[in-house]
């Protein structure tokens, strides 16, 4: 087995501003109160990944998942502790992010393939399957700062799995999308975790992460909670039980998506 992802130690430190501009700031000052705090949203993370291996990435909202994935990504460093990782790594982080507003839809499939490490040759013989994933029609043409935030992720996922890589991020991306989307992306992700790509899945949705993976990590205000078996991380973060708030959105979702489940 090939080592796929190595994180070690990483901890990442935030600050937080409270004053916008320097005239608020010499304000706050003079009153002697507070500029600045800092925090940790990552904290001593350590885990390795085998190539292949589907991550579920699992945790509340501000947990440090996204962040995480960011230092996967490369897009942004440690405070402390290091990240490896092996090959080309795809995938989402954000809705939107790396979008220019006023540029085409086209215009922006070529730019998003680049920045994931595309040439215009590759994005030229993959236009036709990139175009037709999205399937947003005419507007395709049109700046995609009139695209609606659904459209901006059918977008975006449609030059992620388009590029041949070794690491393939999904974080959070299919929450926005239509059922017919996110059925089509689900189907496309399994593809591309069978063919041996080494998957990282976040979702609050436990049916399709029972679906999709073969892990599951839980963050816990920056801290590794857990790390193991699938359900065992379901049931760690009580994602499995019935009575959920969500469990009426969940079923709908997954109703449609976890079809084997
Ligand atoms: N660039 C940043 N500067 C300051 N704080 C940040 C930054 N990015 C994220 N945070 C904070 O770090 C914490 C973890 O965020 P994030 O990784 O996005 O959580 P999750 O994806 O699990 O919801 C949150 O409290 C968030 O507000
Ligand atoms: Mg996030």
């Amino acid at each position: 087995m090939t080592t796929s992802i190595e994180v070690e130690n990483v901890s990442k430190k935030f600050s937080m501003q409270y004053q916008r501009t320097l005239k608020q700031v010499a304000v706050a000052k003079l009153r002697g109160q507070r500029i600045k705090d800092s925090f940790w949203a990552l904290q001593d993370v350590s885990f390795q990944v085998q190539q292949g291996e589907a991550i579920g990435l699992m945790g509340l909202n501000g947990s440090g998942k996204s962040t995480l994935l960011k230092h996967i990504m490369g897009v942004m460093r440690p405070t402390s502790g290091t990240v490896r990782t092996r090959g080309r790594i795809s995938g989402l982080i954000a809705t939107g992010a790396g979008f220019h507003p006023q540029m085409t839809g086209t215009e922006n499939i070529y730019m998003n393939a680049a920045i994931l490490g595309m040439t215009k040759e590759e994005t030229d013989a993959k236009f036709d399957d990139i175009a037709g994933f999205a399937d947003v029609g005419e507007f395709l043409d049109t700046p995609v700062g009139n695209y609606s935030s659904g459209m901006f992720a059918r977008l975006g996922f449609s030059v992620a799995v388009n590029v041949d890589c070794d690491v393939f991020i999904a974080d959070e991306v299919l929450a926005v999308g239509d059922q017919p989307f996110k059925k089509k992306c689900m189907k496309r992700m399994e593809q591309i975790r069978d063919s041996g790509v080494t998957l990282f899945y976040v979702s609050h949705a436990a049916q399709s992460v029972r679906r999709m993976c073969t892990r599951v990590i839980v963050l816990e205000k920056g801290v590794v909670g857990f790390d193991g078996d699938v359900d065992e991380g379901i049931h760690y973060l009580h994602y499995d039980d019935s009575e959920d708030v969500d469990a009426e959105e969940e079923q709908t979702t997954d109703g449609e998506l976890g079809s084997e489940v």
